[in-house]
C-alpha cells in the first residue's frame, strides 16, 4: 500500500509498504481503508520543525474519513463496507486523569501523527473504542473534518451552559469558526467573532455566524457595545492564540465570566492577576476532545448544524500531499482547510 512519512522537518517521502493482514487484527479492531484525510496546523508545524512534540519520523494524517474492511469478532460499531472516522488519542487508561474519565489530559497521551504514527496510507487498523460511524449519506470530505469539529464541541462543553448568553470568540481560523458554529448550535443568545483577516470573518459569515468583527480596525470594546449593547457578554473562547486578544478578552468580558483558552499560545501572554481576582472570572483550558465530543460533531454536521462547506479550500490527490503543503504555505490567509483525496 501507498504510505506518505514526514521522515525530518521538510521531508515528506512517498513509501510502498505491506498491507496490514485482516489475519492479524485483535477481536477489538477494524482495518479501515483511508478515503480523506485533512491537514491541519499543527500538522504544517511538524512539517516546518515548528511543533516541539513531534517525534520523527511520523507517518501524518489524523483527520480521516474512511470504509471499513474488516472488523474482529468482537467489534460491534461497525461492519465491512460502513464509513467511519476515529478519534487519533492513544491514552495508558491507568493514570488517575484517565480513571476520572479525562482521558484527553492522559499523562501520557500520545496523538497519532505526532507522537505516533497516523493514518496517511491506504490501509489502517484502530481499536473499536476510538471509532466514530458516519451516518449514511454524509460526504466524507465532513466526515474528515470531525476531529477538527470536536475541538469545537469539547471547548463549548467547558464554560458551562451556553444557552440565552452572549459569547465572543476571538480567532476566526478553522478552529475559531467550529467553536463558534457549537456555541450558536448549543444555543448562546448572541456570538460575536473576531480576527484581523476579513477573508476569514467572511468564510464566519458564509458559515452562518452573523456577528463579525475585525480587530485591527474596530476595538473590541467599540464591537461588544455595538453588537450586545448593554447585555455585555458572558463567555469568551481564546483561539487566536495572541497576547492582545486574550487581554482583551480579559478587559470587556462581564464580571463573574468565564473564559476557555482554546488556541496554543507560542508565546506566554502577560496577563493581569489582580484583574482576575477583582473580576472573579474563571479561566480555563481545553485539550482536544473525548469519545462524546466525536459522537456530538458527526451528530451536529449530519443534522446541518455545522456548516463545514466554506471551509474546504482545496482538495489533491494522495501522490500530490506535498503540493497541498505548499498550497498550503503560499495560500496562508485565505487556505482553510485542505483535503487529500486517497481515492482519485
Ligand atoms: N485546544 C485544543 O484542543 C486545540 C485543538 C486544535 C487547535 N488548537 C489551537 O487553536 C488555535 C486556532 O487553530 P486554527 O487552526 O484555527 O489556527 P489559525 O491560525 O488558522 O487561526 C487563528 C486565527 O486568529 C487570527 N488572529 C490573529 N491575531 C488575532 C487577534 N489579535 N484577534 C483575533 N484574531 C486574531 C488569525 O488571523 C487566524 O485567522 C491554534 O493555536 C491551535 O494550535 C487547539
Ligand atoms: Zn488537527
Ligand atoms: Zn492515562
Amino acid at each position: 500500500m501507498r504510505q506518505v512519512i514526514l521522515t525530518k522537518p521538510k521531508n515528506l517521502e512517498f513509501r510502498e509498504v505491506p498491507s496490514p493482514s485482516t489475519g492479524d487484527l485483535k477481536d477489538n479492531q477494524l482495518l479501515l481503508n483511508i478515503k480523506r484525510i485533512g491537514i491541519c496546523g499543527s500538522e504544517i508545524h511538524s512539517y516546518h520543525g515548528l511543533h516541539p512534540a513531534t517525534f520523527y519520523p511520523v507517518v501524518q494524517g489524523h483527520e480521516y474519513s474512511a470504509q471499513v474492511v474488516a472488523v474482529g469478532k468482537n467489534v460491534k460499531i461497525a461492519q465491512p463496507g460502513d464509513f467511519v472516522t476515529a478519534r487519533p488519542q492513544l491514552v495508558c487508561g491507568e493514570c488517575n486523569p484517565c480513571k476520572r474519565g479525562q482521558y484527553n489530559v492522559c499523562e501520557h497521551l500520545r496523538v497519532q501523527a505526532f507522537q505516533a504514527d497516523g493514518a496517511a496510507q491506504d490501509y489502517f487498523v484502530i481499536d473499536e473504542d476510538r471509532v466514530v460511524k458516519l451516518p449514511e449519506g454524509i460526504s466524507l470530505d465532513y466526515g474528515a473534518m470531525v476531529e477538527p469539529a470536536a475541538v469545537g464541541a469539547h471547548s463549548t462543553s467547558r464554560a458551562g451552559d451556553l444557552a440565552g448568553k452572549n459569547v465572543v470568540v476571538t480567532g476566526a481560523g478553522a478552529i475559531g469558526n467550529l467553536v463558534a458554529q457549537f456555541a450558536i448550535a448549543r444555543g448562546a443568545k448572541k456570538v460575536l467573532i473576531t480576527d484581523i483577516s476579513d477573508i476569514r470573518l467572511d468564510i464566519a459569515k458564509q458559515c452562518g455566524i452573523e456577528n463579525t468583527l475585525n480587530v485591527a480596525k474596530t476595538p473590541l470594546k467599540e464591537g461588544v457595545r455595538e453588537i450586545f449593547g448593554d447585555g455585555g457578554f458572558q463567555v469568551g473562547f481564546e483561539v487566536a492564540g495572541i497576547e492582545s486578544s486574550v487581554r482583551s478578552l480579559m478587559e470587556c468580558i462581564e464580571k463573574g465570566s468565564t473564559i476557555v483558552i482554546v488556541a496554543v499560545f507560542a508565546k506566554d501572554p502577560a496577563l493581569s492577576m489582580f484583574y482576575l481576582g477583582e473580576h472573579e472570572l474563571t479561566i480555563t483550558g481545553s485539550m482536544m476532545y473525548r469519545h462524546e465530543d466525536f459522537e456530538t460533531a458527526v451528530d451536529m454536521i449530519s443534522k446541518g448544524k455545522i456548516n463545514l462547506e466554506p471551509f474546504i479550500s482545496n482538495r489533491f490527490s494522495f501522490e500530490d500531499y506535498d503540493k497541498a503543503y505548499k498550497y498550503i504555505d503560499e495560500n496562508r490567509a485565505t487556505a482553510m482547510k485542505v483535503i487529500i483525496n486517497l481515492d482519485k
